[in-house]
């Protein structure tokens, strides 16, 4: 009745944002992502006749915040009429803060549930229902490069590529600890009612996909980084039109694009993305990590930065 998980965040390079359908967490359109090999998640799900109700503890803490949709989610893997839960969670990087800690979260709950409850699924049907949870949580089921599709009535994510098939890193600068003003599901929902650039956000959808799949076959490093820039700012820019605005960048957010694009200049493999959050994520070639950290540490607001390669599916550590 006891089983212990754990996962990666992933970053999107090809964005996902809006929900085709709130209910079941569809999303609007089909995301790319890798998933992080040093920052992680780990949730132990022990199921509890004794227990009149769900308790959770993060990083030995008790902290109701994520209580709800947790019991949600296991009320969803494990069925409505399932014994009471002691979920403790442990977590290496900042939560709430765009580091995508609701995708390992949920991933790995999903995984520790399913388990717990002696059910034996697919990791098709475990990233649907992660997917539930949290729209980026079926992504971090695999390992690597992931898409997760928009077709039919499930959700879907397939492998596009191992990660040892490209080996990036990943330097991740963080501006801001605290938690965000606005939740990813409330901000995407403003954006989809009143973003005049969100039409088109969905319909040019497919191209980006179709060009990031094709780099991530090709392994070509700048078509890559030129495209995912670029769908990264057409998501904010959806963001920042919409009434009321969701600008989630700070000044150093801006900052350290700037000092990516000195990078850039200076000839080095290296792009950003930002998810829903003030942190900056620069994706480079392994051979000029050391580069971005030290350029990245060095810019103005920059509180931390952590390095990564990319990493592993969602796993089972422990099952009691
Ligand atoms: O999975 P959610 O509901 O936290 O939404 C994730 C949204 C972005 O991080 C901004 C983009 C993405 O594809 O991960």
């Amino acid at each position: 009745m006891r089983a212990t998980a754990i996962a990666q965040p992933n970053i999107a390079l090809i964005k996902y944002w809006g929900k085709r359908d709130l209910e079941r967490n569809l999303p609007a359109v089909g995301s790319i992502s890798i998933t992080l090999r040093d920052l992680y998640t780990e949730m132990c799900v022990e199921l509890d006749e004794g227990l009149s109700a769900d308790r959770l503890t993060v990083n030995g803490a008790v902290d109701d915040a994520l209580l709800p949709r947790l019991s949600a989610c296991l009320d969803l893997v494990v069925g409505r009429s399932r014994p009471c839960a002691r979920i403790v969670s442990r977590c290496n990087f900042p939560i709430g803060a765009g580091l995508a800690s609701s995708a390992s979260a949920f991933a790995a709950t999903t995984l520790a549930a399913a388990h717990a409850a002696g059910k034996s699924l697919s990791i098709e049907a475990l990233a649907g229902l992660a997917g539930q949870s949290s729209g980026s949580a079926a992504r971090s089921l695999y390992g690597g490069f992931a898409e997760l599709e928009n077709r039919g009535d499930a959700i879907a994510v397939r492998a596009l590529c191992g990660r040892d098939e490209w080996p990036l890193s990943v330097v991740v600068a963080i501006t801001e600890t605290g938690p965000k003003a606005i939740g990813s599901t409330e901000a995407m929902e403003i954006s989809r009612k009143t973003s005049p650039f969100y039409s088109n956000w969905v319909e040019r959808q497919k191209d980006d996909l179709g060009t990031a799949r094709e780099a991530i076959l090709k392994r070509d490093f700048e078509q890559l980084a030129t495209i995912a820039e670029h769908n990264c700012l057409k998501m904010h820019s959806v963001m920042w039109a919409s009434r009321p605005p969701t600008v989630y960048w700070n000044s150093a957010t801006l900052r350290c694009l700037e000092s990516v694009r000195e990078l850039q200049g200076a000839g080095l493999g290296v792009f950003f993305t930002i998810d829903a959050g003030p942190q900056v994520k620069a994706v480079c070639l392994p051979e000029y990590a050391d580069d971005v950290r030290a350029a990245l540490s060095a810019t103005e607001g920059v509180d931390d930065v952590m390095v990564t390669g990319l990493g592993d599916a969602a796993r089972l550590t422990d099952v009691a």
